[in-house]
């Protein structure tokens, strides 16, 4: 079907459609493998844009067609059909089959555990029916849905329904990806909102009878939760009677912001404290928060076109991560948000893959929905509110949403939305939507007279296609401490504009400590000379919480990376400065955790690759191992008071502050088991009421190369839980020793219960082995060669999920001539399979480039 020479698209190739769309009704007579899909759409010349009546269709079978009642044919190819159309108004009917059952893609209409689901977007509703599959065409829906399901589920509010039929309207204009469609045998974990207006709004979380139900409780009260933050927050109200998610195991992504049926991985949904981690519960809080903000960023605003991608979701996540801060500790999910980015953003940004935020072209746009367009468009949001203030930040949201509700919008809306309310010029900003990299930022100071003087330089690297790269606005928050500890001028955010920029400040005492880049206030790399002792004053004294974090982070990769390459003992200044953080009780928990964690592996592969040095994973694994066990001795006398004041917590229950305590008593778990041979793991693992918990226990043993009876114990007691068993696939691979990952994930294939068309359990363990550095770059090259045999497999079946997957070989130019060889080797036979789907033919190509 995709044989045909791949086209890549260009964002200023944009032209609208040439007909409007007044009404969509469908019917759907549901059978697994032969589907009748009847349409009867309204269309209307698009006067202001004249063009060609073409409908979107693939692998779609038309049963008959008809305009205004009378029978047509039309023009058939693999993309769509065209036809002769009436010059005014006309109705199109048409009837076509389709099957869900056999639908292992997961796009379009599919089965999952034997439920009907949906996923459209970006471009799967044409995989139901002939129709102009694009997010500028836009339309009220009436959904009739027939067949024998106990729950038959659509857009909007449910109309009628009888015996064997139901039907539901939904009268927000929306475009074809935000369809969504659930019929099966389902049962609803119920609630009500009432909102700030007082309209209740019934809700529902649809789950299989069975096991789930007892799992719909949190993500009820997250639901309930996040409808309140964006009444609050922005003054943003829900908009239909009836609110309903859904939870399927088969699922590409996370979830699915279908207007008024969110559909998610059951994965993001249900939680309960046996069966979830505290990360889980955190998780799975913010794609609800994530999902549900999206009925405003997203749908009563769309985009124009899939280039404006980050339009609704750099938005959105700039939403959900502020309503996480608000649930637990600002700086707590600041550091966690700038870890993500740093290591996988950062990486994205540096390699073959790299794009702008709004990128240009692309073949596939399903290989668009990418750490960049999410969390690095989540930070241009953040660094615009931050450069116009708090205020002028909500009052610019309040105009896009009353100027452009119903629209399907473009980032040039949305800049203007900020110039006409703040009279600022934000062309220049707009480099971060175009321009690919990440910004090296370098700073030297100079101190005279009382005047203190930062001096920045900037500079962009060339990524693919783009080789020249322009300035960037870039706020740079800044503090500075005297040489006793004190703050001596509270933070400021200075704005760079310019390739090399001096901020003074001056009427100072003394030459003062900087504390640059605040609260991560820009996606830069910040460079400068600093020595371990100014590293470990600020991780002392910064009174930004971000940077205090960020000085021991700066300090651990220094630490680290002289480890490796000189196989140095730690310097004392940084096992003190953790040893301090860990007394202080005053510090959250949760802060601590983040500071006694070292960096990954991964990352310590860039720090190594960026400092001249070839990265050798293996030297890496025993560099941090060795280095674990240095910090554990340092620390000893305090670990055992620590953890157990961490196990000290009573009733379980998964707020932040309670979790906190779980991560930094897992985090000194980890140190204590590298000394008592796992005598305390053992005994957490036995006694736990909480997945937390258990799973720290197993994972600390399991890291120690002990805990196999506990690792046994454990999957015959949660065997029926797929989503516990994919938390043991997953850390039964990367807790496996460098030489054992690749042939234990081979093993884990075998299972009975490896199923390699649920992308979670594909993901629990082929992810699992890719993060594991020293094991997925094991020097026969035996896990690149497992892993490239199972994409293409996998390709045949899901390309979407291969595609995504095949980005575990992004890095693949920064090791050595011989690993690079292999890896070449791999990318090139998977580029050569016939038949390979777009999407992988896409990311593979582009990473050999
Ligand atoms: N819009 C979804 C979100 O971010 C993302 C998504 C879910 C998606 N499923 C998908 C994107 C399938 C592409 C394909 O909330
Ligand atoms: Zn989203």
């Amino acid at each position: 079907m995709k044989d045909a020479a791949p086209q890549t698209i260009y964002l200023s190739d944009y032209r609208p459609f040439g007909y409007l769309v007044d009404d969509v009704h469908l019917t759907f007579q549901l059978a697994e493998t032969a589907t009748r899909v009847i349409s009867r759409i309204s269309f209307r010349p698009n006067s202001d844009h004249p063009g060609e009546f073409f409908l979107h269709g693939q692998e779609v079978t038309l049963v008959w067609a008809k305009i205004d009642g009378k029978d047509v044919t039309p023009m058939i190819t693999d993309e769509g059909l065209t036809c002769d159309v009436p010059d005014g108004p006309f109705v199109w009917e048409a009837e076509v089959e389709i099957s869900p059952a056999t639908n292992t893609a997961l796009e379009g209409l599919y089965t999952s555990g034997g439920m009907y689901c949906t996923q459209c977007e970006a471009e799967g509703f044409r995989k139901i029916t002939y129709y102009p599959d694009r997010p500028d065409v836009m339309s009220a829906f009436t959904v009739r849905i027939e067949g024998d399901h106990p729950v038959m589920l659509s857009n909007g509010n449910p109309v009628a329904s009888g015996e064997g039929w139901a039907e539901w309207h939904d009268p927000w204009p929306k475009p074809a990806y935000l369809f969504a469609l659930v019929a099966g045998d389902l049962v609803a974990h119920s609630g009500t909102f009432k909102t700030m207006s007082g309209k209740d709004v019934d809700l529902n979380i649809y789950v299989r009878p069975g096991a789930d139900e007892d799992k719909c409780a949190f993500g009820m009260e997250a639901l309930k939760r996040s409808m309140k933050w964006d009444e609050d927050v922005y003054g943003r109200e829900y908009d239909l009677d009836i609110f309903n998610i859904v939870a399927v195991d088969d699922f590409n992504m996370g979830a699915m912001e279908n207007k008024g049926l969110n559909i998610f991985n059951s994965s993001c949904v249900l939680a309960s404290p046996e069966t979830s981690t505290d990360a889980n519960f955190e998780r799975i809080d913010a794609i609800i928060a994530h999902e549900y903000f999206h009925n405003w960023t997203g749908n009563r605003i769309t985009c124009r076109d899939w280039f404006q991608l980050c339009l609704k979701e750099g938005l959105t996540v700039f939403r959900d991560q502020q309503y996480t801060s608000d649930q637990g500790s600002h700086a707590v999910k600041r550091i966690e948000d700038a870890i993500t980015l740093r290591s996988r953003q950062f990486r994205e940004d540096g390699g073959p893959l790299a794009h702008p935020v709004r990128p240009e072209s692309f073949i596939e746009i399903n290989n668009f929905y990418t750490i960049t367009v999410y969390e690095k468009g989540a930070e241009l949001i953040g660094m615009l509110k931050r450069l116009v203030g708090d205020e002028d930040y909500y009052k610019a949201l309040d105009l896009y949403f009353s100027r452009h509700d119903g629209d399907a919008a473009t980032i040039e809306d949305w800049l203007k939305v900020f110039e006409d309310s703040t009279g600022r010029d934000l062309s220049q900003f707009k480099r971060w939507y175009s321009q690919a990299g990440t910004p090296r930022l370098t700073v030297s100071d100079s101190y005279e007279d009382g005047t203190y003087t930062l001096h920045f330089t900037q500079e962009t690297p060339p990524t693919p296609g783009q080789d020249h790269k322009d300035p960037m606005v870039i706020p740079i928050a800044v503090g500075l401490l005297s040489q006793n500890g004190d703050e001596v001028q509270p933070t400021t955010v200075l704005e760079m504009t310019q390739v090399s920029q001096s901020f003074s400040f001056d009427g100072l005492a003394g030459k003062p400590v900087p504390s640059i880049l605040r609260d991560f206030s820009a996606p830069v790399i910040l460079q400068r000379d600093q020595t371990n002792a100014e590293r470990a004053f600020l991780m002392a004294h910064d009174t930004d919480p971000f940077n205090k974090w960020d000085a021991g982070e700066a300090l651990a990769r220094e630490v680290y990376k002289k480890a490796v390459t000189d196989g140095a003992a730690p310097d004392k200044a940084y096992l003190d400065g953790i040893a301090a953080i860990l007394r202080d009780d005053a510090l959250d928990p949760a802060f601590r955790a983040l500071v006694l964690t070292l960096p990954s592996e991964g990352d310590m592969a860039q720090v190594l690759f960026d400092a001249g040095v070839t990265p050798d994973p293996i030297a890496i694994h025993h560099a941090g191992e060795a280095l674990r066990v240095a910090m554990a001795q340092h620390v000893q006398d305090i670990l055992p008071r620590i953890y157990a004041d961490c196990m000290n917590t009573g009733p379980f229950s998964p707020d932040a502050k309670s979790a906190g305590k779980r991560s930094l008593g897992n985090t000194a778990l980890g140190l204590i088991t590298r000394l008592d041979g796992g005598a305390a793991a053992a005994k957490q693992f036995a006694d736990a009421d909480n997945m937390t918990l258990q799973l720290g226990g197993l994972a600390a043993l399991l890291r120690n190369g002990t805990g196999e009876e506990e690792s046994k114990t454990f999957r015959t007691q949660w065997l029926s839980d797929r989503l516990v068993m994919d938390k043991w696939f997953g850390l039964t691979v990367s807790a496996a020793g460098p030489d054992a990952a690749a042939s234990t994930a081979q093993k884990l294939t075998e299972e009975p219960d490896f199923d390699m068309k649920n992308p979670n359990r594909f993901r629990a363990v082929f992810g699992a082995l890719a993060g594991h550095a020293a094991g997925f770059h094991a020097a026969d090259g035996s896990a690149y060669r497992l892993l490239g045999d199972w994409l293409k497999k996998l390709d045949a079946i899901n390309p979407q999920t291969t595609a995504r997957m095949s980005t575990a070989f992004e890095t693949w130019r920064r090791y050595d001539a011989d690993r690079q060889a292999q890896i070449r080797a791999v990318l090139q036979d998977i580029a050569g399979t016939a038949g390979l789907s777009r999407d992988t033919s896409e990311m593979v190509g582009r990473m050999l480039e």
